[in-house]
């Protein structure tokens, strides 16, 4: 009869093990007990950047990369772009049921009567550089917050900690507004309370001396779309930042500056901006095959393409393509758009790209709409922030009541050198 265990033979010693398995893993502590000898540490698995290891169970998001799958709580992706809000969204992310009317009001209401920031963090943002971008100044920003919110570090506490996140959720837009305002040399707007999440985003981007402002619905539905696209994606590099950091027990403003610092790089969430960039010096359609060979070279790479997990196109990137056409419609066609278009055709029917099971992500469309929204390249990898805050939360969150995590301690395979004595500095 067929049994949920795994027999390992060590050929070293010839002796075998039965490890249990459990939903289709093995414990990697299990392998400790095979040893070489009684003073032998035991085996451990090696495995860089995460490849083949589960750091943890989670109930959050499932993705299937083979299949182009992504489902929040079970939710597909494309079903929450289409009907749901991104407050929606985050409160799903958050505590695992859609939220009934009355809870969802309760919480866009606590949501937004905590989006306006102490003023001395807005003397902290005009403390940098002119042109400091504005990543940089999120990550020092949020970083910052814990330092007005001691009661923060009581993360054994949840109703402390779903204080804190209700923060962390209503006053990303607020930091990434005046970032993006500070770039410009424009004084901040202050919040609207009579806004959605997304309009008053805009609101505090983009109001100049009008009294009110009033959002574009499509921009403002657009970005929310956006923001619900970006709200989770399992145990990615920020994500797992974001434990990491967390699993000291540090408060989650300090742990959401890690993750944002983790966002920040190119492979990640500021790919976006590196394929605007990319397009920009593509140029024009005609130049699209020397930059395809020169990818397949490894001189440079398609940003916007590839994915760890993804092996079929991304279920966020289908969202995405068909939401840039409805902002154009709005607001005209980002001449960008052609290339993109031609890039993903030429590519996709490539050997290279084909043989890689290579696709188009999240970020591929994503930083065309924004362009188009009249926003800088770099406050894109803000708004990547904004929209993965609760995402980050839920997972802080869950990892903090898993009874089974630990401070996160990987090991290492030694190969340095072996003991010796020091030479003093007039012997070498
Ligand atoms: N362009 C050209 N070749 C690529 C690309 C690309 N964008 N991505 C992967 N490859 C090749 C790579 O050279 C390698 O080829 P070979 O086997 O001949 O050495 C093969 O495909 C496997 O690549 P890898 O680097 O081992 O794959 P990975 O899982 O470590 O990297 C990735 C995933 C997303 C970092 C990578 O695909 C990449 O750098 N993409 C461009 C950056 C990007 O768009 N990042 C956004 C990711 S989605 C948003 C997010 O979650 O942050």
């Amino acid at each position: 009869m067929a049994k949920d265990t795994l027999t390992v033979t060590d050929n070293r010693t010839g002796r075998t093990y039965e490890l249990p398995v459990e939903h289709g893993t093995i414990r990697a502590a299990d392998l400790r007990q095979i040893k070489v000898g009684e003073d032998d540490f035991g085996l451990m698995s090696y495995d860089p950047a995460f490849m083949n290891t589960a750091s943890t169970k989670s109930a959050i998001t499932y993705i299937d990369g083979d299949r182009g799958i992504l489902e929040y709580r079970g939710y597909p992706i494309d079903q929450l772009a289409e009907h749901a809000t991104f407050l929606e969204t985050a409160y799903l992310l958050l505590f695992g049921e859609l939220p009934t009317r009355a809870a969802l009001d309760e919480f866009t209401h606590a949501i937004t009567h905590h989006t306006m920031v102490h003023e001395n963090i807005r003397e902290f943002i005009d403390a940098f550089r002119y042109d400091a971008h504005p990543m940089g100044i999120l990550v020092g920003t949020v970083g910052a917050l814990s330092t007005f919110y001691p009661d923060a570090k009581e993360v054994d506490d949840a109703e402390t900690r779903k204080l804190q996140m209700t923060r962390l959720i209503a006053k990303m837009p607020t930091l990434a507004a005046y970032a993006y305002r500070h770039r410009r040399g424009l004084p901040n707007a202050y919040p609207d309370n009579d806004l959605s999440y997304s309009g008053n985003f805009l609101n505090m981007l983009f109001k100049m001396t009008e009294v009110k402002y009033t959002p574009n619905p499509v921009i403002e539905k657009a970005l929310d779309v956006l923001f619900i696209l970006h709200a989770d994606h399992e145990q990615n590099c920020s994500t797992s930042a974001m434990r990491g950091v967390g699993s000291s027990r540090v408060d989650p403003f300090s742990a959401t500056a890690a993750a944002c610092a983790a966002l920040y790089g190119p492979l990640h969430g500021g790919a976006n901006e590196a394929v605007v960039r990319m397009l920009n010096e593509i140029g024009s359609v005609k130049n699209i095959g020397s930059y395809v060979e020169r990818a397949k070279k490894g001189e440079v790479r398609l940003m916007g393409f590839g994915h760890r997990v993804y092996k079929n196109y991304d279920p966020r990137a289908k969202v995405i393509k068909k939401l840039a056409y409805q902002v154009f419609d709005e607001v005209g066609k980002n001449p960008l758009i052609d290339i993109a278009v031609a890039l993903e055709k030429i590519a996709l029917e490539d050997e290279y790209f084909v043989q890689r099971k290579l696709y188009p992500n999240v970020d591929f469309y994503s930083g065309l709409i924004y362009q188009s929204m009249g926003l800088p390249m770099d406050i894109f990898p803000v708004l990547f922030a904004i929209g993965r805050t609760p995402g980050w939360l839920a997972q802080w969150d869950e990892m903090i009541n898993d009874r089974e995590q630990k401070i996160a301690r990987p090991r290492q395979v030694y190969l340095g050198s072996s003991r010796r004595d020091y030479v003093p500095l007039s012997d070498r």
